[in-house]
């Protein structure tokens, strides 16, 4: 009876211990890979959060080009933020039959769920932009997100004139693994700075969903504690720097402050024309879209997929393939976003005072 007792208590401790070394664990239920053979069709699932950011209709557009080029078919589904519908069709899409899902996920912890009913299909996953954490994912495909983080953070450094200068802070959604990417890149350049006496941090937060309302709200309060003295706001996109800039104009601030930003979306580019926003990060969609499309066919097909580097995401060092970004303002838009095609200079000068049009 003793024994038995000291046994189970062994049995129990070594599954405990056991447990704790190996860290977290996607369920091992994974079927054997369906292959497709080199001349098939290969049908892609591209499951995707949000269109809420004025990019990511472009991402979907360039998916489903890419596709089309190449005699493929992608079946988009859009779930607006909504994880447990994220979840329900990315499922649909593998009741469908897709071969291979490209998944740009809500929640990076939540959509490791997704990539178990796919492996236990036999359907290959890529995260897309975002990384999907704690899972088994086979391929992560993105831009360089901590080097962002540094840019927009040293960007703002290099110009502000003031010694020390106060920052304000402003992350993404928490959720989503490259707000919290973004934020180690941003501290990477200003801790330092902290720790010299160059910087003041007069607040520090992040924007639930990414909403411009949010950042406002953050930067609102920043400014009634900061009695206005507020230098550079360091925005981690472009959506929550208009928020930062309402915020700025509501005191007469808009075009004082430093704030960074991160898209080149359309609307921000005209606040850079105008001198509102200070810089922001420019993300070419179409390697992304492309590299995603190509990478997902390989997979599908069980060949091999180049890649350049790997990260973390809790469970492996996933495979990935991260791409440059550029930092853009007033000076070099012509030659970067004008130039590619990005945005037309006469859709950033529509409507601005023609002083403001950047010339070429
Ligand atoms: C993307 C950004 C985007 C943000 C909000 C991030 O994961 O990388 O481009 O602005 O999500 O959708």
């Amino acid at each position: 009876m003793r024994r038995a007792t000291i046994f189970s208590c062994f049995i129990i401790l070594t599954l405990l211990v056991g447990a704790c070394v190996s860290g977290p664990q996607p369920t091992n239920n994974t079927a054997a890979r369906k292959k497709k053979g080199p001349n098939e069709p290969v049908v892609i699932g591209f499951s995707m959060d949000t269109l809420k950011e004025e990019r990511w209709q472009r991402d979907k557009d360039l998916v489903e080009k890419r596709a089309k080029e190449l005699g493929m078919q992608v079946n988009v589904q859009v779930a607006n933020g909504d994880d447990n519908l994220q979840i329900k069709q990315a499922e649909n899409l593998l009741t469908q039959g897709v071969d291979v899902l490209i998944v740009a996920p809500h929640n990076g912890e939540i959509a490791a769920s997704i990539v178990e009913a796919a492996h236990r299909q036999g359907v290959p996953v890529i995260a897309y932009d975002r990384l999907i954490k704690n899972s088994d994912v086979d391929l992560y495909i993105s831009h360089q997100v901590v080097k962002m983080g540094e840019m927009q953070a040293q960007y703002l450094l290099d110009h502000v004139n003031k010694k020390p200068a106060n920052f304000v802070v402003v992350g993404g959604s928490p959720t989503d693994n490259n707000a919290l990417l973004l934020h180690e890149g941003q501290m990477n350049v200003l801790k330092p700075a902290v720790d010299r006496g160059d910087v003041k941090i007069v607040t520090d937060q992040y924007a639930k969903e990414w909403q411009a309302s949010a950042a406002l709200n953050i930067v609102e309060n920043a400014l009634t504690q900061a009695n206005n003295q507020v230098d550079a706001v360091v925005c981690s996109n472009d959506g929550t720097a208009r928020g930062a800039i309402q915020a700025l104009e509501g005191q007469n601030l808009a075009g004082k402050v430093l704030v960074s930003g991160q898209d080149a979306d359309l609307a921000s580019m005209k606040l850079i024309a105008e001198g509102k926003q200070t810089m922001t990060i420019y993300k070419s969609i179409q390697p992304l879209a492309n590299g995603a499309v190509d990478a997902a066919i390989k997979l599908a097909r069980g060949e091999k997929v180049e890649t350049t580097d790997t990260i973390d995401n809790g469970f492996k060092k996933v495979p990935a393939i991260l791409l440059d970004p550029v930092a853009v303002d007033r000076n070099n838009m012509l030659s970067t976003i004008v130039k590619d095609g990005y945005h037309k200079l006469e859709d950033i000068c529509a409507g601005l005072p023609p002083e403001k049009c950047p010339k070429p």
